[in-house]
């Protein structure tokens, strides 16, 4: 039976919670596919660092990068580390070292009362991809008295691969437009997205190109949310966009994630947080880490096992077994048995 190694980054706050939940789920899907999960537990988290100041020791990295088919992670981020040094190390270490330069981020209507807006909502299904490797977040620049100074770099190789990335998955799923969103009417340095989505494009014909400004895309999305196929833009405005994505849909405990680059080993983990003020209590959504499974197993080459297990949280959703955050009165756990039990 094909086995696969998963290295399991549970993290902080409601991260265990939702990550252990959505483990069974994925070993159930699994076995009616016919594969295997080998997990393996991974402790590294703020409760990690406090008690030992170690946030990804070198070894660990090494492990990940050479032997392990996919990391799951659930969620970095703990008052008690008001610097986030931890997630710096181990959630933007293990994406700028592993390379993972896409962060793909579906926003996707799982069922219609979900739609945050009134209205008469079609199909919400678009795709961000967020640049994972480069702008604001590689945390250059410096604190000089009171100026207190970030650089945003943005290459042509960093900026080329994430609109290729985006229009080669438009062009496998028949997607016919790719929308690129940047602030070069502000940024001077944005010029390199305008140029190099104009250069990517002339080689995919068939696909509709269109440019926003991020200012007026948040606008738009918000307005007329179904008229978007494939986003994508850099990293900062990739995380903001993400969660208004998410929030036009159910809100973060539906929304999952993947960092990716073609052809290695991929970090999966919801686009939500360690959400504290829910830690402990049982109740945090479990859906957004059991369809960022999905999106593993998708990795995987199981797609079929995936589908299965997105059409097992519609259903679940749709005969009302939610948790508070989508109006419910259901916990984690009776989430994840439900969806479980779906997938006999
Ligand atoms: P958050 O995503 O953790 O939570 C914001 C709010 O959204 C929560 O208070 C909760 O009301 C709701 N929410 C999020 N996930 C939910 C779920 N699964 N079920 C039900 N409700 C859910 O964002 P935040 O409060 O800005 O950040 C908290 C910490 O998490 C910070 O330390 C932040 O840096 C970190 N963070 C980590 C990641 C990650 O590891 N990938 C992502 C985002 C934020
Ligand atoms: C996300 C998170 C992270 C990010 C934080 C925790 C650094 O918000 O994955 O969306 O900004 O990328
Ligand atoms: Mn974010």
């Amino acid at each position: 039976m094909k086995r696969h190694r998963i290295a399991v980054i549970a993290g902080d706050g409601i991260g265990p919670e939702v990550i252990e939940a959505a483990i069974p789920v994925l070993e159930r899907v699994a076995a009616k596919h016919g594969f295997e999960l080998d997990l393996e537990r991974l402790p590294f988290s703020a409760d990690h660092y406090l008690r030992t100041k170690e946030t990804l020791p070198e070894g660990a990295f090494r492990h990940l990068r050479d032997d392990v088919d996919a990391i799951f992670l659930g969620a970095l981020g703990d008052p008690r580390v008001p610097g986030n040094e931890h997630a710096r190390d181990i959630l933007l270490g293990l994406r700028f070292r592993l390379d993972l330069y896409i962060n793909f981020r579906p926003v996707q209507l799982l069922h219609p009362d979900l739609a945050a807006l009134r209205g008469e909502r079609r199909t919400i299904d678009f795709v961000i991809f967020r640049e994972n490797t480069e702008g604001v977040y590689l945390g250059k620049g410096r604190i000089d008295g009171e100026r207190y100074i970030a650089e945003e770099i943005n290459t042509v190789k960093g900026v080329e691969r994430i609109i290729r990335a985006a229009f080669e998955w438009a062009k496998a799923r028949g997607k016919t437009r790719v929308t690129m969103s940047d602030k070069a009417n502000a940024v001077p340095a944005h010029k390199v997205w305008q140029e190099t989505f104009k250069r990517v494009a002339a080689a995919f014909p068939g696909i509709e190109t269109e440019h926003r400004y991020v200012d007026a895309l948040a606008l738009e999305l918000v307005r007329e949310p179904e008229r978007f196929q494939v986003i994508v833009t850099n990293n900062l405005y990739g995380d903001i966009l993400s969660d208004l994505g998410a929030g036009l849909v159910g809100g973060l405990g539906l929304a999952a994630s993947a960092n990716l680059h073609p052809g290695r080993a991929g970090l999966f983990e919801p686009v939500h947080g360690s959400a504290p003020p829910l830690a402990g209590k049982g109740i945090a959504n479990p859906m957004a880490a059991v369809l960022t499974g999905a999106l593993l197993l998708e990795q995987l080459r199981h797609p079929d096992a995936a589908r299965d297990l997105e059409r097992a949280v519609k259903e679940t959703l749709a005969a009302g077994v939610r948790t508070p955050d989508l109006g419910g009165g259901a916990r984690t756990r009776d989430v994840a048995a439900a969806i479980a039990d779906r997938l006999s």
